[in-house]
């Protein structure tokens, strides 16, 4: 087939209008062409890889056979734009705008609170906007499933499901009293008197206020495009770009013939294997086939022994295929299909699905496909078509292991599968576990199959094939052959366990790490099938009445737990809050649940964020260089390859740095040394973003590795390597107390690290004014004076010269404090050095490697106490990873001692913190700011101690929690009523005394799920321990029109800042808030602004919004005195005419704070939020996933502006700490596993709970047959660096 040198002209539709492509790039995707060619910036990019949902859009195609129009979801950053012939697409854009009508998906979503950043909006608009057009009163599973594939960093899903629930016809609550409530909003939980209810609201929206869905408003799909394709063109497609060529041949020979003619050449179907992998591993293919028009690889045929279906069908279609057939097929021939579906529903989310096809899914070969050990168990065949003609292979364990005698020929082609039905006797499981239930890929899957010989017991064919645990899809083939003919009992089982642990074995430096814990789940999934079979046997057996069926082993109603599943459930909840005074004014928003201003602006995609400013005239691109070594000296540097790249314009090193390069330890770009991998050494500038970045791979740097390489806080300790002094406070006695106590625990606690996965990753837009070497700087920033200060100091300029502009953040989580300052001031050296404007946008890689995250933390305890649980000495000692610059870490360990107390007074205590300096990037500000490390600490002494006395751990917090006013460890007064008030109201709301008991009966009954329950105190003290970090200022002006402009210096996270400032200001001045407007955060309208952060934004910025409307109002009080009746546009009007100044600043000198850590003593905060959590989970022993049951916080958020954003930053982060009671749940059940199992109660506490964790504390006979390697006989995979 010749290979025209021209390309076609690329048809389709983009929100109904007609877009011909011509000379597209195959390169391109269909984000980046909606984001740059049609600027149509609504789609985000977050992560680039399928993963998060950000960029979902809606496609939809007319499939001629059926005559239909198929919408489905898809992520835009993984599909090719030229795969997109024929097909319309829909946009955040196409479904509603506020200036023209708003689609109910994005009003709802919006109204019930859905939003907080709103990066992550737009995405989950489409994915509910596309199952309404499938489903217009969808049930909660398909809102869950739609929603699958959708993260959300900020706001816990919660309120994102309400809105979408609105359009279910289900019923809303568990109905627990028949009432259609549930019962967790009024009733049995609720202790509140009569009197209290009036003033306590439930509401946050009125739903009955929501437009009607309308399908008839609705976009409708082209009718060209259905022209199209009803006379469906035969004629082969190509498309040509700068280096690669997509041919797509409208018929299956042609397509044959292309294969036979570039055998090197992948098909491309949903690209969201190959997509990925060219993106980050590499791969190249000059040519890509597409055989997305070929009508032969989508087709589906029920045969009487099985089920054909095409490779071209997608997962999505495969699941609704297989879910028909499991209807139509009798129980025993559905077993293959029913393993299928389970782990379809669990295989990454709607939109991969929607793309993914079977074919693909299948040549990939992941070694931790869902799919291929259910497939290959279940005996399926390939169907292989090549111009030669046709033949089948097995999907068997060779194919799976890429031998060359079992696998395609390179002109072969996957058409179709054929996946038999299975038969009586027969059956069929499939397990997986994975970090969390839902879109992740699993640690290990497994498809198991066995049939018996008619009647009996004795295995006649046995299949066990494992995912996850090794390069390749793993057969356990030699130890089913060996376990033919055997009964199935107990001592099958066992010898099953160690033939299979034989065969399928591990290296304890396997990829992926995780060793221990996948050999466990390798026999663990088995003990599951073993169980599963037996209790489907034992059924057959009583229905067939076969003989000798007392040989069936019994199996222990305790032990049936370990066959279920956890399902899948929508998560609801009931939120209470004060409602405001009776007397309130109408027209006063303080105090009510006011939808945040952007709502509908997010929900529209026409809220803009950094990276959506237009282009600005000669715009370059910036891609950054980073270390690949972990402690190296920099030899050379040599960038001529890098400049000859085509579209390259320069490469900024260290020397072309003007001014400053950073602090000395601290440098913006390496000079002759790196500290760690990721540490940027330079940054290429080039005409797009794809030309930077692909010249970054071409700077050589030649590195002369360094000792010592630290990476863990044990090794920093060895080589005394710490960033900063220790941090110590001590009071009372410590030694004596210890002498005089009952008993004394010592223990170690583990704290892992975490990225803040802010939504929208770092990036930053500088902008070169003409004169006075001025620059504009658009920043996603938490702190744009600390940007505007280092780019100032960067280039050698005065700050006056440098206006740095924040409209929003898409997500800050203390992530954007630091760093955006080092990414504003190299993007400002391009600019200064190259003189155009240059936009910096870091991609999800880059972003996670480079920007370092919460620090990991070792912390020692020990503990002396009575034998009534009462604490008497208490001596921590804490290490954090600081990583290899001091950035915060020296205020992050001195906050980790300050608040290591939480809620507890005790006497004698000793708390000491250290820094430690390691070769990682440098870790920095993180929500809580060291509290939640240091407090897990604490809070697992606690834990300690009640399993010591014998005691409920909730009865030891009771004890030692402060009663009375008091003095913190540093000496500051301190009254506990509203901390004991918090705790008491969430021990009575959450029933939690009652609930103990039935954990406890639950427990007694399953031995293969447990129970647990815990309930956590907090006392979170706000602001920063500094006096001068409390001023805010604010700027506000009227116009005379009435409007006015609110600017302060808080930075809109997603936490709602503006909306509360606004709220405060039409209190002030007594004016709606419509009259009001906050454009952005500038530097030039208030400068020398603090971070927002240390969760006192609101207030201290609130304090001078309010000021400069009182400064304001009090110059219109004589006009308004004068004409009492007149407007609020007349009192400006004759304020204006007699010369008075409509623009006030507003101060706020802050709050006093001050720590003097020689004497140990200080006043370090202004106030403290208190509050507590309840929470309830179960567990599965045998995998260690685990369930949340339920979660009652109590959060004191004293007057609150806004309770709808107050309970959605309560819930998005569970108060700082709040969140920790499920992790102290999950220890609670895994103690009462240890206790019944008579091992030691009291186990090293690892944060995060992972399944790994749980599993692996769930001693049991699995855990204990798992070889365990001799660690100094291996190199793992990845080490624990707390
Ligand atoms: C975010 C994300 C999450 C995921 N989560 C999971 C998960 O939880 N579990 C899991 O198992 N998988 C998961 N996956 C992997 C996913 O299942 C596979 O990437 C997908 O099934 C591949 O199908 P595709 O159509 O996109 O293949 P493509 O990327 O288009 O192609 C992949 C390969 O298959 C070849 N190929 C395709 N069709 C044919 C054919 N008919 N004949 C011959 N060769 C062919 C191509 O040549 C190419 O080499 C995930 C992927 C992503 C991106
Ligand atoms: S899924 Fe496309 S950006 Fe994350
Ligand atoms: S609102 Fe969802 S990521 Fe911020």
């Amino acid at each position: 087939m010749p290979c025209p040198s021209t390309s076609d002209e690329l048809v389709f539709f983009v929100n109904g209008r007609k877009v011909i492509a011509r000379n597209v790039d195959p390169e391109v995707t269909l984000l980046s062409f909606l984001r740059k060619n049609l600027r149509l910036t609504g789609t985000k990019y977050a992560c680039g890889r399928g993963g998060c949902g950000a960029c979902t859009v809606m496609v939809s195609r007319h499939d001629p056979a059926s005559r239909e129009i198929r919408h489905f979801s898809i992520t835009a950053c993984l599909v090719p734009v030229c795969s997109l012939h024929g097909a319309a697409v829909t946009t955040v854009e196409g479904v509603g705008s506020i200036n023209t009508r708003l689609h109910p998906v994005q009003e709802r979503i919006a109204k019930s609170h859905g939003t907080q950043c709103g990066f992550c909006t737009p995405g989950m608009v489409m994915s509910m906007y596309t199952l309404l057009r499938n489903h217009p009163e969808p049930s909660e599973e398909q809102l869950m499933e739609a929603l699958q594939g959708n993260l959300c960093r900020c706001t816990g899903y919660r309120p994102i499901l309400a809105s979408g629930r609105t359009f279910s016809k289900e019923s809303y609550g568990c109905q627990q009293k028949g009432t259609g409530l549930c019962c967790l909003d009024q009733g049995e939980n609720d202790s509140s008197s009569p009197s209290r209810k009036s003033d306590i609201c439930t509401e946050l929206f009125a739903k009955e206020e929501f437009l009607p869905l309308d399908p008839t408003q609705d976009l409708i799909f082209p009718p060209e495009l259905s022209r199209m394709a009803e006379n469906s063109d035969e004629r082969t497609l190509t498309f040509h770009g700068e280096r690669v060529t997509w041919i797509s041949p409208g018929t299956l020979k042609d397509l044959l013939e292309l294969k036979a003619k570039h055998p090197e050449a992948p098909l491309i179907l949903g690209n969201t294997s190959l997509g990925p992998a060219m993106k980050s591993q590499g791969h190249f293919h000059p040519i890509l086939l597409s055989p997305a028009r070929i009508s032969e690889l989508s087709l589906v045929s029920k045969t009487s022994d099985g089920l054909t279906i095409g490779a071209g069908c997608s997962l999505a279609q495969v699941k609704d295929i297989l879910a028909e057939r499991v209807s139509q097929l009798p129980e025993e021939n559905a077993q293959t299909y029913r393993a299928l579906l389970k782990h379809l529903k669990s295989l990454a989310g709607q939109q991969i699905r929607n793309m993914a096809s079977l074919g693909g899914h299948i040549i990939s070969r992941h070694c931790y496909s869902d799919l291929n050990p259910i497939l290959a168990v279940g005996n399926t065949t390939l169907n292989l078509i090549s111009k030669e003609g046709k033949r089948q292979i097995p999907l068997n364990q060779h194919f799976l292991a890429g031998l060359a005698s079992a696998d395609l020929k390179p002109e072969e082609i996957l058409e179709s599968v054929h996946i038999p039905h299975s038969q009586k006797w027969e059956f069929v499981s499939a397990f997986r576990q994975a970090q969390c239930q839902q879109n992740a890929l699993p640690d290990v899957s497994a498809g198991m199959r066995v049939r018996f010989k008619e009647g009996t017991n004795t295995i006649e064919e046995l299949s066990i094939v494992y995912g996850g645990v090794g390069a390749a899809t793993i057969s356990a083939h030699k130890s089913c052959q060996q376990l033919v003919g055997r009964c199935w009992n107990e001592l099958l089982l066992d010898e099953a366990c160690r033939l299979v642990l034989d065969e399928v074995s591990l290296p304890g430096s396997a990829p992926g790490g995780r060793v221990e814990f996948k050999r466990t789940l390798i026999i663990s999934f088995l003990f599951k099938f073993y169980l599963g079979v037996l209790q489907e046997l034992k059924k057959l057996v009583k229905l067939f009445s076969v003989p000798d069926s007392h040989r069936y082993p019994e199996i222990s109603e305790q032990f049936l737990s370990a066959l279920e599943d956890f399902p899948v459930t929508i998560p609801r909840g009931v939120q209470t809050y004060q409602s405001v005074d009776s007397h309130q004014p109408l027209r006063d928003p303080v105090g009510r649940p006011i939808m945040h201003v952007s709502g509908l602006k997010h929900a529209t995609g026409e809220a803009m964020f950094c990276d959506d400013l237009p282009m600005v005239d000669k715009e370059l691109f910036m891609a950054l260089v980073t270390s690949t070594r972990a402690h190296a000296k920099i030899i050379s540097i040599d960038l001529s390859e890098a400049l000859e790249v085509p579209g390259v314009v320069d490469v900024i090193t260290a020397k072309d740095i003007p001014g400053t390069n950073g602090a000395e330890d601290d440098k913006l770009l390496a000079v002759d040394e790196v500290l760690c991998v990721g540490q940027i050494i330079c940054a290429v500038v080039a005409e797009t973003d794809v030309q930077a970045k692909r010249a970054t791979e071409k700077v050589k740097i030649t590195y002369e590795d360094l000792e010592p390489i630290i990476f863990t806080i044990e090794d920093a300790i060895k080589h005394n390597s710490f960033l900063c002094p220790e941090k110590k406070l001590e009071q009372g006695n410590i030694e004596e107390a210890f002498e005089r106590v009952d008993q004394i625990v010592e223990g170690e606690v583990h704290v892992g690290g975490q990225e803040h996965f802010y939504m929208e990753t770092q990036r930053a837009l500088v902008i070169p004014k003409t004169e006075d070497r001025e620059l504009d700087i658009y920043v996603s920033t938490q702190d744009p004076a600390h940007v505007q200060k280092t780019v100032s100091s960067t280039l050698g300029i005065p700050i006056n010269r440098i206006t740095c502009h924040v409209k929003r953040v898409g997500g800050g989580f203390g992530g954007k404090v630091g760093r955006p300052a080092v990414f504003g001031a190299i993007a400002a050296v391009g600019t200064f050095k190259t003189g155009h404007p240059i936009r910096l946008v870091l991609d999800r890689e880059d972003d996670m490697l480079i920007t370092g995250g919460r620090h990991p933390l070792f912390g020692k305890y020990k503990v002396g106490f009575m034998n009534s649980g009462r604490i008497k000495a208490l001596d921590i000692e804490c290490y954090l990873n600081g990583g290899c610059t001091l950035d915060d870490s020296e205020q992050v360990t001195e906050f980790l001692i300050l608040k290591l107390e939480n809620a507890y007074k005790i006497r004698n205590l000793r708390f000491r913190g250290r820094a430690c300096m390691t070769n990682l990037p440098s870790n920095t500000a993180f929500r809580g700011f060291g509290f939640p490390q240091g407090t897990l600490v604490t809070e697992s002494c606690i834990t300690a101690v009640a399993a010591k006395c014998g005691l409920p751990p909730e009865k030891i917090r009771e004890k030692n929690m402060y009663k009375t006013v008091d003095k913190t460890i540093y000496k500051q007064a301190f009254n506990p009523e509203t901390l004991i008030r918090c705790w008491n109201e969430c021990l009575d709301k959450s029933s939690f005394h009652s609930r103990r008991k039935q954990v406890e009966e639950f427990n007694k009954k399953n031995y293969w799920k447990k129970k647990g329950i815990a309930i956590i105190p907090m006392k979170f003290s706000v602001g920063f321990a500094a006096t001068s970090y409390h001023q805010a200022a604010a700027l506000v002006h009227i116009y005379t029109d009435g409007s006015v402009l609110v600017t302060h210096g808080g930075n809109e996270l997603g936490q709602g800042i503006h909306t509360k400032m606004l709220q405060v200001a039409s209190r002030e001045l007594q004016i709606p808030m419509s009259y009001m407007h906050i454009c952005e955060t500038s530097t030039a309208t208030v400068p020398n602004t603090i971070a927002t952060a240390a969760s006192i934004g609101s207030d201290v910025n609130g304090r001078a919004v309010q000021n400069a409307c009182q400064i304001l109002l009090k110059r219109l009080e004589p006009i308004i005195k004068k004409s009492p009746e007149g407007t609020w546009e007349d009192w400006i009007e004759a304020a204006f005419e007699q010369r008075i100044s409509l623009s006030a600043t507003g101060y706020f000198r802050g709050y006093k704070a001050f720590m003097d850590w020689e004497k140990g003593e200080g006043d370090p905060f202004p106030y403290y939020v208190y509050g507590a959590a309840c929470s309830e989970v179960e567990i599965d022993c045998l995998t260690g996933a685990h369930k949340k049951i339920r979660t009652d916080i109590v959060m004191d958020a004293c007057c609150s502006l806004n309770p709808a954003i107050d309970i959605g930053q309560g819930l998005g982060e569970s108060g700082m700490f709040l969140g920790s009671s499920v992790f102290f749940a999950i220890a609670d059940a895994v103690a009462a596993v240890r206790r019944e199992r008579d091992t030691a109660e009291d186990f090293t506490a690892r944060s995060p709970a992972t399944p790994e964790q749980v599993r692996m504390a769930c001693v049991d006979r699995f855990t204990e047959m798992i070889p365990r390697d001799d660690p100094k006989t291996f190199k793992p995979w990845c080490i624990p660096i707390a």
